[in-house]
């Protein structure tokens, strides 16, 4: 299989990559990446010699760009992971959100139609549900209620691919998954950035009263998952893919802090995101029936492994906090 991997030099992005070529599966897997502030090469180390890799430096909102890809590669199938993916930068500067993930969408689903690639996975978010009341969960046919400029673009975005199945009759699936941890994750999301201060001894900005609830999702199930719908998922069906455990901010925070031996006097509570969504729930019930997918990875043990990613990978963090990270952070954090 010929398979074009977007946005595979980012956190899911890679791990994808890394987990498609570690297989013995005939795959030619080719990555299309711009390279933003989120993607790093050094996440591809340990499988970019190889053979069946090839990179493509292209930004998925430039038409030519991407029709070059494909007529050089001609995929059979593409898996869209590219997107900006952080909230609190999409309310800080929503234009790069809206041109990515909502033109990057329909330039690389109109190259697809072109090119007639076969298959196409549109990789996508729990966010769209927006916030959930207890004891509700999302399935896939939950209204979608976007509260951030991300969330409000995925769901354009899932809307949009869903319409070349129903028009074109593209073999399209659409997957949501939960919010993801892991290593190699940009110290830019709650997981990472906590345990990245931790390590540091710096304070940890918890937004509001820190009581929001998050379902966490170990990101190399979440990869797991999106094999499995791009091997048996239907065209034109969306697919939740929730994590092992919800908790809420804090604990989640308190557990990081037990983890890295640091003192619970570290966290610092902070004006909350705006439009700050309180609950994610969804229902897997739907993949796991079709695919035989299911999450494997606890919550104790993914948080262990990835606290001792970032503490081995010390300069792994340091390269990715570049001049433009404390930009963001100083931004972000500052006012609040
Ligand atoms: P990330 O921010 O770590 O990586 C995004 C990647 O896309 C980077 O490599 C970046 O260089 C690339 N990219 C950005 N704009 C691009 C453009 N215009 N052209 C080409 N490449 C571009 O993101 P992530 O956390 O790995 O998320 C990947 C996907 O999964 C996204 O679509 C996101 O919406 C979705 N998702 C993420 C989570 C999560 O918890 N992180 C949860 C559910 C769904
Ligand atoms: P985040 O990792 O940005 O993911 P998302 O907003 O996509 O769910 O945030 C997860 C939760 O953690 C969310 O409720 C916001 C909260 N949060 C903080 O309390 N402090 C922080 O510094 C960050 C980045 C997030």
């Amino acid at each position: 299989m010929r398979l074009l991997v977007t946005g595979g030099a980012g956190f899911i992005g890679s791990a994808f990559v890394r987990m498609a070529l570690r297989g013995v599966d005939d795959v030619q897997l080719c990555n299309l990446d711009a390279l933003t502030y989120a993607g790093n090469l050094e996440n591809l180390h340990p499988v970019a010699a190889g053979t069946r890799y090839r990179f493509e430096r292209a930004d998925i909102a430039d038409a030519a760009a991407v029709d070059r890809v494909f007529a050089s590669f001609q995929p059979d199938a593409v898996v869209h992971f590219a997107a900006e993916s952080h909230v609190d930068r999409s309310i800080l500067s929503p234009e790069p959100v809206v041109r990515t993930n909502l033109n990057g969408t329909f330039t690389l689903l109109e190259a697809a139609r072109r090119y007639k690639t076969q298959r196409f996975v549109h990789v996508s978010t729990d966010e769209v549900y927006g916030s959930i009341d207890e004891p509700h969960e999302a399935d896939e046919g939950y209204p979608l209620k976007a509260s951030s400029p991300y969330s409000a673009s995925k769901a354009g975005s899932d809307l949009l691919a869903l319409s070349y199945y129903a028009t074109y009759k593209m073999n399209v699936s659409v997957t949501r998954a939960s919010n993801n941890y892991g290593p190699y994750q940009f110290p830019e999301k709650l997981i990472p950035l906590m345990i990245a201060n931790a390590l540091e001894g710096k304070s940890l900005p918890v937004y509001g009263d820190g009581m929001q609830i998050r379902d966490w999702l170990y990101v190399e199930d979440h990869c797991r998952a999106i094999r499995a719908v791009l091997e048996k998922g239907r065209a034109g069906e969306v697919y939740n893919i929730g994590g092992s455990r919800a908790l809420p901010n804090i604990e989640v925070v308190k557990r990081i802090l037990a983890a890295t031996g640091r003192p619970e006097s570290l966290i610092r509570y902070v004006t909350d995101r705006p439009g700050h969504d309180r609950r994610y729930a969804l229902t897997s019930e739907k993949i796991g029936r079709e695919t035989g997918w299911k999450p494997e990875v606890e919550f104790e043990e993914g948080l262990e492994e990835t606290v001792r990613w970032y503490r081995d990978n010390a300069d792994w963090i340091a390269n990715v906090r570049s001049g433009a990270y404390r930009e963001f952070y100083e931004k972000n954090y500052a006012g609040r």
